[in-house]
């Protein structure tokens, strides 16, 4: 078990460069596989999701080369085998492998992927829209066989604009036979890295970023190159947190068109932020006003800015309100943060929070990826010692969180618990 301790209220000054996305790496690399000849994706962030994708990668006999940053995916000598539960209950992003599978052998069998639990996060719009494309779906118990005759193309549309489901069949329809067309398709912008990503390697997609994306199945895929876009919720992550710490903080290496929604609403609470090309400066804000917020799809408000938010809505003077649209259990940092003196009351998918208040270092849990991003905000700025458990979630999203944080001035360290043995 490894945890974080932070000794609060330092100030930090320097910059801070974004690494390459989280949720576009997850999706990139397993699409690679859809070419027999060799994929160079580069700006790979060093994460724990990242690793366990290389797992995957490697018992499926995919020959895998990482150099700082890039990664080089040779799939010839692959096999289509049976992903063990234990590697795809890692992640969430395990699911592309059943598109990406079906796609090149027509057949996968898979678990129910894992993933931080935030909600019910169902699979019925993936396993629907492989089902329109010719695909049969047998389910035996938690593990899912999907086998096609041929896959044709078809029309899809998504009662809810996932981004998982919109990535998985656009990767299983860009080898089927004619056209797919995917409407109320989700818009995020790693939609869009995949859709370029896939069409370098011979795809025919047009429309990804908007909400109709068409897909004319090719017969072929060739040798491929993509880089990942900038990480936007690392970047909003370590905005929010200039905004309390700056001294100036520089978050580098990011488009800040992706972030928009988030800068926007720091703008209203009167942040002292200042947007660049490529960066933002972000210099500690006093006297920050309560703003509200409501999580929606790209380029809504993203809902794994929300917790992280939450820590900036706490030191707001006057009342702001969250609403939670996308999963029904991404409150669980709450109860922390009040332990840590914050003064937050959840009703149903909403969160009124009174500012501002003064926190306190505390113990406490990262119960996911993004409420461990909040606690650490949280204990960056409270007064004495805080302590957060379970940080392998955040471990599975921050490159180098660790770090990028003590070299602008944090007082912040991994801590490794160790058993003892007699
Ligand atoms: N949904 C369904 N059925 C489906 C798919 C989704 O009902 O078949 C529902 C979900 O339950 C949820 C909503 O639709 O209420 C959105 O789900 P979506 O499919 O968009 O989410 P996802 O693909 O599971 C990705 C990211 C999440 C991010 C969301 C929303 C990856 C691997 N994960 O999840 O990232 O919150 O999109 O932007 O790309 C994170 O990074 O911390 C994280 C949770």
């Amino acid at each position: 078990m490894k945890k974080i301790i932070i000794n609060g209220q330092n100030k930090l000054s320097g910059t801070i460069r974004i690494s390459g996305a989280k949720n576009a790496a997850v999706a990139l690399i397993p699409a690679a596989i859809l070419t027999d000849e060799e994929a160079t994706i580069c700006n790979v962030p060093e994460i724990s999701d990242i690793a366990s994708i290389e797992e995957i990668l490697k018992f499926l006999n995919i020959n895998v080369k990482r150099a700082t940053e890039t990664m080089i995916i040779n799939p010839e000598n692959m096999e289509n085998k049976v992903i063990p539960v234990e590697i795809s209950s890692k992640l969430r992003a395990s699911y592309y492998f059943m598109g990406a599978l079906l796609a090149k052998y027509k057949h996968v069998e898979m678990y129910f992927p894992g993933g931080c639990k935030i909600g019910s996060r169902p699979i019925n719009l993936h396993l629907e829209g492989f089902r329109k494309l010719g695909a049969k779906i047998e389910e035996d118990g938690d593990k899912y066989i999907i086998t096609a005759d041929k896959l044709k193309g078809a029309n899809i549309y998504l009662d809810m604009a996932s981004v998982g489901a919109t990535i998985n069949i656009m990767i299983a329809a860009t080898k089927a036979e004619g056209m797919t067309i995917i409407e109320n398709a989700a818009r995020e912008p790693e939609i869009v890295n995949v859709a370029t990503f896939l069409n370098n390697m011979g795809a025919q997609i047009v429309g990804a970023g908007t909400s109709v994306i068409k897909i004319k199945g090719v017969k072929k895929l060739t040798k491929g190159f993509a880089e990942i876009i900038p990480d936007r919720i690392e970047a909003g992550t370590y905005t929010i947190l200039g905004t309390l710490l700056g001294d100036p903080l520089k978050i580098s290496n990011i488009i800040p068109e992706h972030i928009e929604a988030l800068t926007s609403k720091l703008e209203a609470a009167g942040a002292n932020i200042e947007i660049e090309e490529d960066s933002i400066i972000c210099k500690k804000s006093d006297n920050l006003k309560p703003v509200n917020i409501k999580t929606y799809y790209y380029p809504g408000f993203a809902t794994d800015l929300q917790q992280p938010f939450s820590v900036l809505l706490t030191q707001c003077k006057g009342k702001s309100q969250i609403e939670e649209t996308i999963y029904e259990n991404r409150f669980m940092h709450v109860k922390y943060l009040n332990d840590m003196g914050a003064d937050i009351e959840i009703k149903g998918m909403k969160a009124i929070v009174k500012g501002d208040t003064y926190l306190k270092g505390k113990t406490v849990k990262a119960t996911d990826l993004r409420a461990g991003a909040a606690l650490i905000i949280a204990g960056l700025i409270a007064e004495g010692k805080t302590v957060v458990e379970e940080v392998e979630h955040i471990l599975r999203g921050y490159e180098g969180i660790i770090e990028k944080l003590s070299n602008v001035g944090a007082d912040i360290k991994l801590e490794e618990k160790t058993c003892q043995t007699n």
